[in-house]
């Protein structure tokens, strides 16, 4: 399977609806929340499709006016192309968008019962910051996680 990158768009909309469906059990973006972030200039959505076109993955960053802060607001999987790589590799990708377009700081939310999410943060660079209590719909709670964006070529001793 051949897996692009790419910027979603605004007829991805359904796809994302569906994949949001598929991937969370609960505390779900609706339809039209998603909407809003899809056509919002301070948010950007990157997806991961096969080559046949159809939704894998997507990750949604949201930027704030005047601020190197960069939210990653919703992330997920299809479950049937999990652990494949893709979310590592859009994680990955997200992070240089982020940073491409002036980001510092890239934080965000995550239940404390999703180990392979935190996992995956955690191997990523990103460190625990603040703990969230009764943070999510069904009450459990959350860690505000961060990671301290740096330019590839910073920090290398030449
Ligand atoms: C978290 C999520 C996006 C990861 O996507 P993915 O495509 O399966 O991730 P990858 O295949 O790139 O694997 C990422 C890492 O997790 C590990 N991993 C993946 N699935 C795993 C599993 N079931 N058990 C243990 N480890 C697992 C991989 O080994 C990999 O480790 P690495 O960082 O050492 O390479 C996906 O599980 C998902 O959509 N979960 C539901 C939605 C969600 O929790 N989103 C995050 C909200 S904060």
């Amino acid at each position: 399977m051949t897996v692009t990158l790419r910027q979603g768009r605004p007829e991805d909309l359904g796809a994302i609806v569906r994949l949001e469906e598929a991937a969370f059990a609960g505390d779900r973006f609706s339809r039209r929340q998603l909407w809003h972030l899809l056509n919002r200039a301070h948010a950007l959505t990157l997806v991961a499709e096969d080559e046949h076109g159809a939704l894998l993955g997507y990750g949604l960053l949201l930027f704030r006016r005047g601020s190197s802060r960069v939210r990653l607001y919703s992330f997920c999987v299809h479950p049937t192309a999990r652990g494949g790589g893709i979310g590592r590799r859009l994680l990955e990708a997200l992070e240089a968008v982020a940073r491409e377009r002036g980001g510092e700081r890239l934080e965000l939310e995550v239940r404390v019962d999703n180990r392979v999410a935190l996992g995956l943060y955690r191997r990523a660079g990103f460190r625990l910051r603040r703990w969230l209590d009764d943070y999510y719909a069904d009450g459990c709670a959350g860690w505000q996680m961060e990671k301290t964006l740096v330019a590839p070529c910073e920090g290398r001793v030449v």
